[in-house]
């Protein structure tokens, strides 16, 4: 065996006992590095007279040329085992049970916006939907708010930087009574409505959020009374908290889309609120202006209107003291009503 045999040798056991990819590039150093057996010999061979380094010089090259054979077919070698041992490492057991999903709820307010949409339709109203975005004349002047009134400041109302053909900006809603106009411009009487739906004011605490939901209901015939709406909103909130348990009373109040007007209170008779009167809706007979708005004449239509919170509604249905709650998406929270 030549001398530069033995050495093609020793680089292949010197590869075959490298057990990993850095062992080998360690045992490579050794025969093809700079100053590795090979390359030392090349080294020596400029010193050589010209047969010698022709003769020489090939057989180094051979030699040098099967090592790196060696050493790539030992690469290949150690990137196959790695992966081998990587796959039966990370092996998935398919017949294992599952860790089971986590599964989507209703949210809170949402469960409150459904069922008092059942609550209503099982007593005869249509339910009615309409947009966020708004004139001013729709969330507004149809509704008797005088032209210079506060809740139309830029510090209670979102406006929009586009204006409407009237040359007045759009808004987002501040209250869902708008869709009072909304329908009844498009229906006939008996009308029998409500309307739920996202609105917004610039407001942000404990009890109040920029974006919040107001329930609106509106009753308009030849012969409604306040009477029924004492009698509707009783018997929606008997429904809503699943309680006789409770009194209603009309506070007077003002807004200009209704008058007379009435804020409506109530008070649980037993349970954790029991014996507290609760502000729980702004209601009112429609104003004679806003009944001729929706197209009708007033002397001959008369009836109701009244809006509430639905957060304000799921806070009393299930003691929430915090309306930020509502909006934080903390799983801990939202959980508790799945
Ligand atoms: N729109 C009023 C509000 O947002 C509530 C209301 C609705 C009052 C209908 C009377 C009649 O405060």
């Amino acid at each position: 065996m030549t001398d530069l045999d033995r050495l093609v040798r020793d680089a292949e056991d010197a590869f075959a006992q490298a057990a990993d990819a850095a062992a080998l590039e360690n045992a490579k150093a050794k025969f093809l590095g700079k100053s590795g057996a090979l390359t030392e010999r090349l080294k020596a061979l400029g010193a050589a007279d010209v047969e010698t380094k022709k003769t020489l010089g090939a057989q180094i090259n051979n030699a040098k040329q099967e090592i790196e054979h060696l050493l790539a077919q030992r690469r290949a070698a150690i990137a196959d085992a790695e992966l081998n041992s990587r796959l039966s490492s990370e092996a998935i057991d398919v017949s294992l049970d599952g860790r089971g999903r986590g599964v989507g709820a209703i949210h809170p307010v949402i469960r409150t916006w459904r069922r008092v949409e059942e609550i209503f339709h099982s007593i005869g109203f249509d339910v009615a939907d309409g947009p966020e975005i708004e004139s001013d004349w729709m969330n507004f002047t149809a509704l008797n708010n005088p032209e210079n009134h506060p809740a139309r400041s830029m510090q209670d109302t979102f406006y929009l930087e586009k204006k409407d053909e009237t040359g007045l900006p759009l808004l987002l809603r501040t209250h869902t009574s708008p869709m009072q106009v909304r329908y009844a411009k498009t229906h006939t009487p008996p009308i029998k409505v409500i309307a739920p739906g996202r609105t917004y004011r610039v407001d942000s605490d404990a009890t109040h959020s920029p974006m919040f939901h107001q329930v609106e209901g509106l009753w308009i015939a030849q012969d409604v009374s306040f009477a029924d709406l004492k009698g509707v909103f009783t018997n929606f909130l008997h429904a809503f908290f699943e309680t006789d348990q409770l009194q209603v009373r009309f506070r007077p109040s003002f807004f200009p889309f209704t008058e007379p007007s009435a804020e409506i209170d109530m008070k649980f008779e037993s349970g954790p609120l029991k014996g507290r009167w609760l502000e729980i809706a702004g209601s009112g007979q429609v104003h004679p202006r806003v009944v001729r708005n929706f197209g009708l004449d007033p002397e001959r239509y008369i009836g109701f209107a009244f809006g509430t919170g639905l957060e304000r509604m799921t806070m009393l249905r299930y003691g929430i003291g915090d309306l930020r709650l509502f909006f934080e998406n903390d799983l801990r929270f939202l959980r508790q009503f799945a």
